[in-house]
């Protein structure tokens, strides 16, 4: 059976479907077939738990304790278990874009190997959790990455502009202080594994400004501007400072683009 990347959408267990996004990696690393024009879900299969709540639901807790730790870390299972399925979706719902017809391979060859990495940041993560007592499913969660991935599922060019170069770049802005906050609490083991995800995160920014600039040039489009009326059409929250403008720059995502956004 030929590869696909619905087939990791499909998978509801978490660490199955970390698991099937690996598998679909080696497939594609392997020159294999990969499947097109399988019907895409609208959403994909997850575990009954973590229960879903309204963000400001989502308790913040102090690092001090190993439970306000295990929430935090928590929290980022559940942004990379999103990260899977976004990276799934990408190739599962947009790979036949005729934007990217010319360079199909590449758009999947690139966006499996973000869904790989996204697999292995969750699995860390998850075996970080076991080792303080946790698993992912034990603390409530809400479903704003999703949210935005269904209000861009219309458009390879909006899901581009807010998934990795709004939400994903978010990340690059803001894990650095959890860095310092978990070492600072002398919780290494965490900030180790924060450690791994940030520094691949950047290649991740980098390829969704990448294939942003591939298809605003292919549609004719001035890509700055074009990259600012799709966050201010789809994007509903800010888009806020302070950046890791030196992280940003390493992504080759150009400062103009979201010094624009929150002035
Ligand atoms: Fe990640
Ligand atoms: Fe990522």
């Amino acid at each position: 059976m030929p590869a696909s990347a619905t087939d990791v959408l499909l998978c509801g267990d978490p660490v199955a479907k970390a698991d099937a996004a690996r598998a679909f990696r080696r497939a594609v690393v392997g020159g294999e077939v990969v499947a097109v024009g399988v019907e895409v879900p609208e959403r994909p299969a997850r575990p009954s738990r973590p229960e879903l709540v309204p963000p400001h639901k989502v308790a913040k807790r102090g690092l001090g304790s190993a439970e306000g730790r295990a929430a935090l870390l928590h929290a980022i299972a559940h942004i990379e278990l999103n990260a899977i399925d976004l990276a799934a979706d990408m190739i599962a719902r947009f790979a036949d874009a005729p934007e990217i017809a010319d360079a199909r391979d590449a758009f999947i060859g690139d966006w499996s190997s973000v869904c790989d990495d996204e697999a292995r940041h969750f699995l860390m993560i998850e075996a970080r959790l076991g080792e303080l007592g946790y698993a992912y499913g034990d603390f409530p969660a809400h479903d704003g990455l999703w949210e935005a991935a269904l209000s861009t599922r219309h458009d390879i060019a909006a899901r581009l502009a807010i998934a990795p170069l709004v939400l994903e770049a978010r990340g690059l802005d803001v894990t650095p202080g959890m860095i310092r906050k978990l070492d600072g609490v002398g919780d290494t083991a965490s900030a180790d594994v924060l450690r791994v995800i940030y520094a691949e995160e950047v290649a991740h920014v980098r390829c969704g400004i990448d294939w942003f600039h591939h298809v605003a040039d292919s549609r004719g489009k001035d890509r700055e501007s074009y990259f600012d009326e799709l966050v201010r059409a789809h994007f509903r929250g800010r888009v806020k400072p302070p950046f890791n403008v030196d992280a940003r720059d390493r992504a080759s995502f150009p400062r103009q683009y979201y010094m624009q956004l929150a002035s």
